[in-house]
């Protein structure tokens, strides 16, 4: 693959993404949860702005580039901010307009972009207009959302489940008429095909890119549009045969409720309305196989900057499996396209619980010198790792609606900062319990800690940022005969980078072909740097390295 087209590199592309849950970065409030004055009080740990950019020793600051501030808005609460019930505030568990706007400010003032996340497809049925648009079959917002008569015997429109299991539809009494939610039935998702919709959520994202947001995080954005006639969906051969009645969404192929070929029209309008503001971007929550994912780039890159790549994070940690699927998908994203990826988030385990602490450096180091944007979720820099839910302090309603191994608390618990009281998240109990091991894993100690986690992430993220061919360059990966381990350089006119990444929990010796010597600049061990032989070079148990190569 050649390097970018493009003359210059935006900063969505060469920076880094740090995803932020709110609910669980910083509580200022004593209320037990997140809020926006905690983001704020946080910003140095994120990117002083001071970062000397080629100092020697460990960066006081992580340096990301840009924050993605998952949901915020007035919201009941149902998915914890996924149900908004007006696009156009915050919340006042976590501040209010003005803090926002000092939150951009100071993020600006810091160099870091605002990302905010943007959720098109369903409101909150608290929301006004849902409110209006089911009072009765005629008023001015029926049309608004995607209402529908029973069948002949009562029962729902057509076969289509809720992700969160359960069917799509909900009976609303009074009208005698059923409304779609593919989530929450508190979700009822908006008819997109209803001009003044997209207008006012349209609107929406004027509102904020004149506050000076730089970027939306856009929700299940291929599901806008559904097909007209609400067709029943093919059954799913591959689906698991012993999945119950109520896991309807998960038994077939998705043919008529999401990524259909007419949401590329409303994704174009969507980058024509962002285009006219200076250097925005548009990341999508997109899950097709490639073929269909790339479409999302727009035929002329004119739909979404980054459609996100969530394929590393399902995969099991398995060198060949990794290399496989970044050379797929960096061979084909088009030449004005960019590529992500992304390790970790908001619905998803633990990093480190999934792959192993040792394992979760080496992702680091992937993650952060891949040719592409990577996202970060808050924590993993520091390995944290899983909470521990229980029926009682559980909170996420998947988990209330699929069983408890399937709730996102997990992965959502309060940021670990120190070792005192609730690890500094919070005076009061947090709405989620912070994991047991917080004393032996928070910023104070890894701070103090050369080799911490928190001080290689430091690190990448630093040399990324001063490297062209790491932050621009392009990507081969290359043979080299070791069961484990995956190789590839990373080429630039300022210079190469080799990554040679070990991840297995054993030692392995690779040999490099047509290249001589190298310097070894980072390992994930953080003990050594200098001169090695490519042709013997030794990798220790769950090692990677960033070797400066001439190639
Ligand atoms: C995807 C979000 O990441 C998830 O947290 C949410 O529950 C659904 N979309 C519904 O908005």
């Amino acid at each position: 693959m050649t390097q970018s087209t493009q003359n210059e590199i935006q900063w969505w592309q060469s920076g880094v993404v740090y995803q932020i849950y709110p609910r669980s970065f910083k509580d200022t409030t004593g209320n037990g949860i997140g809020d926006l004055e905690g983001i704020i009080a946080r910003l140095d740990y994120l990117n002083d702005g001071k970062a000397d950019r080629k100092a020697e020793g460990p960066p006081s600051s992580l340096g990301v580039e840009a924050l993605w501030l998952s949901p915020f808005f007035p919201s009941p609460g149902a998915d914890f901010g996924y149900d908004v019930s007006n696009y156009v505030d915050v919340d006042s568990i976590f501040g209010d307009l003005a803090t926002f706007d000092r939150l951009v400010s100071e993020a600006h003032k810091r160099g870091i972009k605002i990302i905010i996340d943007y959720v098109p497809n369903h409101s909150s049925d608290q929301h006004p207009w849902f409110q209006e648009s089911r009072l009765n079959k005629h008023n001015a917002k029926r049309n608004w959302y995607i209402w529908h008569d029973p069948k002949p015997d009562g029962s729902p429109p057509n076969k289509w489940g809720s992700v969160f299991g359960g069917p799509a539809w909900t009976l609303d009494e009074e009208t005698r008429q059923y409304y779609l939610h593919q989530f929450l039935k508190e979700q009822p998702e908006f008819n997109w095909r209803e001009a003044e919709v997209k207008k006012a959520l349209f609107d929406v994202l004027r509102f904020w890119m004149d506050r000076g947001v730089d970027g939306f995080r856009m929700d299940v954005i291929g599901m806008l549009l559904k097909d007209p006639e609400l067709r029943d969906n093919p059954h799913n051969p591959s689906a698991d045969p012993g999945l119950p009645d109520f896991n309807a969404y998960e038994r077939v192929i998705h043919q008529y409720n999401e990524d259909l070929d007419e949401v590329h029209q409303i994704l174009r309008d969507f980058r024509a309305l962002t285009d006219q503001y200076p250097d925005r971007c548009l990341i999508g929550e997109v899950w097709y196989e490639l073929p269909r994912w790339i479409m999302y780039y727009g035929k002329n890159g004119d739909e979404l900057h980054l459609p996100f790549n969530f394929r590393l994070m399902d995969l099991p940690w398995d060198a060949r499996a990794f290399r496989k699927s970044v050379d797929e998908l960096d061979a084909a994203v088009p030449d004005f396209g960019w590529p992500n990826y992304v390790l970790g988030n908001h619905d998803r385990r633990r990093l480190a619980s999934r792959i192993g602490l040792a394992q979760a450096r080496v992702a680091a180091m992937l993650l952060l010198t891949l040719r592409g944007t990577p996202t970060l979720y808050y924590g993993d820099e520091l390995g944290m790792n899983n909470g521990e839910i229980t029926l009682e302090n559980m909170q996420d309603p998947q988990g209330f609606r699929l069983g408890l191994d399937r709730s996102r608390d997990t992965g959502r618990t309060p940021m670990q900062w120190n070792s005192g009281t609730y690890a500094g998240f919070s005076a009061v109990e947090p709405w989620l319990p912070v994991p047991q091991d917080f004393q032996e894993r928070n910023v104070e100690l890894q701070d103090a800690d050369p080799s911490s986690m928190l001080n290689l992430y430091r690190q990448l993220l630093r040399y990324r940022r001063m490297t062209p061919a790491l932050n621009q360059g392009s990507y081969r990966s290359i043979d080299v005969d070791r069961e484990g381990c995956y190789v590839y350089v990373r080429e630039h006119a300022q210079g190469a980078r080799l990554l040679a990444l070990n991840f297995v929990d054993e030692p392995r010796n690779i040999s490099i072909p047509a290249m001589d010597r190298g310097r070894v600049i980072l390992s994930t061990h953080m003990d050594r740097v200098g001169s090695v032989l490519l042709s013997d070079l030794d990798l220790r148990p769950n090692e990677g390295v960033i070797i400066e190569v001439n190639v």
